[in-house]
């Protein structure tokens, strides 16, 4: 029996629209660096008029050194997308530069927009990714290696050795954006109510309440 015309429409649309929409759209136009300022939001950045295009928007030098790891998590992300590097808008790739300190770690976290590659720099990481049915994937790697987090999994790199780490990351947009699970969940203002965070994680408000003091924002 053949397959009605409606279901074969529809698959088509649904497998050319998995193509389309796997990363950062495809730009229409050789460049179109952001405006940051601009008022008009659409989605990326609207074009600074440039029809003389000034190489400092396709430059920065902001991962050559090694950035702050006295924190609470003892790492550092230095960014490299289309807010530090206007050029990069529409064009569907950025990087970062991640430094651990001994025992450091860049916490669990997502990148809703993007899959990111990172090279190990120096030193030797722990990293791993969940999966969306709770496989944990991890491995240690050390300089000159690589590794991959999927779009969209949770993922962590922890420094277990004794000198510093750092990796270089890219990704597949100019913009991942970063959802840090803890952060997320027990620092959102307004709030998250407690009673929804206590049935998730199966514990008393009173923990919940702990974690939130913890992760507060520190005030000078
Ligand atoms: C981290 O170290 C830098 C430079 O040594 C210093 O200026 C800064 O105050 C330190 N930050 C914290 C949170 O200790």
């Amino acid at each position: 029996m053949a397959v009605p015309l409606f279901f074969r429409t529809l698959f088509l649309f649904l497998s050319l629209s998995l193509g389309v929409f796997a990363s950062d759209p495809d730009m229409l136009q050789d460049l179109c660096i952001a405006d940051l300022k601009s008022a008009v939001k659409v989605n990326g950045f609207v074009c600074k008029d440039s029809a003389k295009p000034n190489a400092a928007d396709f430059f920065f030098a902001g991962l050559k050194n090694p950035g702050l790891t006295n924190n609470t998590q003892g790492s550092l992300v230095t960014p490299a997308n289309v807010n530090q590097i206007p050029g990069l808008n529409t064009l569907g790739v950025s990087m970062a530069r991640i430094d651990y300190a001994p025992g450091g770690q860049n916490p669990p976290h997502t990148h809703p927009r993007a899959t990111e590659i990172v090279f190990v720099l120096q030193g030797a990481l722990d990293v791993g990714f969940i999966t969306s049915t709770e496989v944990f994937v991890s491995k240690t790697i050390t300089k000159g290696e690589i590794f991959v987090f999927p779009r969209g999994l949770v993922h962590f790199q922890r420094n277990n050795g004794e000198v510093p780490a750092a990796v270089i990351a890219a990704f597949n947009s100019q913009f991942p954006g970063t959802v840090s699970i803890a952060l997320n969940l027990f620092t959102a203002m307004p709030p998250v109510p407690d009673d929804v965070l206590a049935k998730a994680f199966q514990v008393g408000t009173k923990e919940v309440e702990k974690i939130k003091a913890r992760l507060a924002p520190k005030k000078n």
